[in-house]
């Protein structure tokens, strides 16, 4: 589907973020596999992750950055109609990690459920947010993106340890109030299922129910084709840009801020030049987090939020791309 552009039906009217304490360096995995701190900048442009404590539940930090975003919004928990969860890392196979975090922040009239959509879960949770304010079912939702990465990554697979940490970002949607205010301007989301193979988890679920104690452990971790997938990742996440853009029916030069998925330097990099950006046009933090999939743009999008660098009308871009293989993209007027 390729919708005409609409008028913006709501915005961002809060954020918030919240990680683990601990972090693992790059130094700290050149004593627990094969690598350096110069194969892992080089290649990925990461230095240190946050990482919890074994057994820690997502809710924890998603409460967390919920009741933050809540609070940089002005509203009560009371006032959110909707949570959303972008994550593949809950708290339990079910009920959804949504309904923890609805019990600790008191969301008394929320529904509640989560997106499986990999690192584009939080702007497929946008999405959602987007179309459910647009078609009058509710009137405050309450966004999550989210992974505790660490308690499915193989710590003993060098080529995908070093990447992953942990983490929660959080956004509060609310309708538009007057044409003065910015908005979401355009969505866009997409999937290729026949490529699941070249980054998953196959354990835990009915093919391979954890149920069967035989199972290696191994097949409750994440795997993935590294080199593939950053082909990949490098083409659709500039296709997916272009996209949002269009929908938006605004052009490379109006961009203020690029807030992609932190997973490779060198993939930000590629996907700014495809938009033509200036680097200072473009937010990066992969260096303090590593790669938090879902959480890794409402992260950046509450950092970015903190320091004041989203004025008042700029036009901000943010795109995703991950295991599915999903992705997608969104505009915001901020
Ligand atoms: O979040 C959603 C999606 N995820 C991504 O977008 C991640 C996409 N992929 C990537 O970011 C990159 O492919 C990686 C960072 C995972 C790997 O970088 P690469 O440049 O694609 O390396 P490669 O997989 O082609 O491996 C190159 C070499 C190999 O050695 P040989 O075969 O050339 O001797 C690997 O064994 O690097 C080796 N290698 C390492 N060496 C030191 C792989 N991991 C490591 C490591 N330390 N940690």
């Amino acid at each position: 589907m390729n919708p005409k552009k609409l008028p913006p039906v709501c915005r961002i009217i809060g954020t918030g973020r919240a990680v683990p304490e601990r972090l693992l360096t790059n130094a700290d995995f050149e004593k627990m596999v094969d690598t350096t701190d110069e194969w892992i900048t080089t290649r990925t442009g990461i230095k240190t992750r946050h990482i919890a404590e074994p057994g820690t539940p997502l809710s924890k930090f998603a409460s967390e950055a919920g009741h933050k975003a809540i609070e940089n919004a002005g509203l009560t928990p009371d006032q959110i109609d909707y949570l959303i969860i972008g994550t593949v890392t809950g708290d339990m196979k079910f009920p959804a990690a949504a309904n923890f975090v609805q019990a600790k922040l008191g969301l008394v009239n929320a529904s509640t459920f989560d997106i499986s959509a990999a690192c584009s879960g939080f702007l497929y949770a946008l999405e959602m947010a987007d179309a459910l304010i647009r078609g009058q079912k509710a009137k405050n939702v309450l966004v999550i993106g989210a992974e505790i990465l660490s308690s499915i990554t193989n710590y003993e697979d060098r080529s995908t340890c070093v990447l992953f940490g942990d983490g929660a970002g959080a956004a509060v949607v609310a309708p538009r109030e007057s044409d003065d205010e910015g908005g979401v301007l355009s969505t866009y989301t997409g999937s290729n299922g026949e490529l699941y193979h070249l980054l998953y988890g196959p354990g835990g679920g009915s093919l391979h129910p954890p149920k069967n104690r035989d199972l290696p452990s191994e097949l409750f971790t994440i795997h993935m084709a590294g080199n593939e997938v950053f082909k990949a990742a490098v083409k659709t996440m500039g296709d997916a840009a272009v996209e949002a853009l269009d929908r938006a029916g605004i052009h490379e030069d109006d961009i203020d801020m690029l807030i992609p998925h932190q997973a490779n330097l060198r993939i930000i990099d590629a996907t700014a030049k495809r938009l033509k950006l200036d680097h200072d046009k473009v937010y990066i933090n992969i260096e303090r987090y590593g790669n938090t999939s879902a959480a890794s743009i409402p992260i950046a999008l509450d950092e970015a939020n903190e320091k004041g660098l989203l004025k008042k009308g700029d036009i901000i871009l943010c795109v995703a791309f991950g295991a599915g293989f999903t992705w997608g993209s969104t505009a915001i007027q901020w």
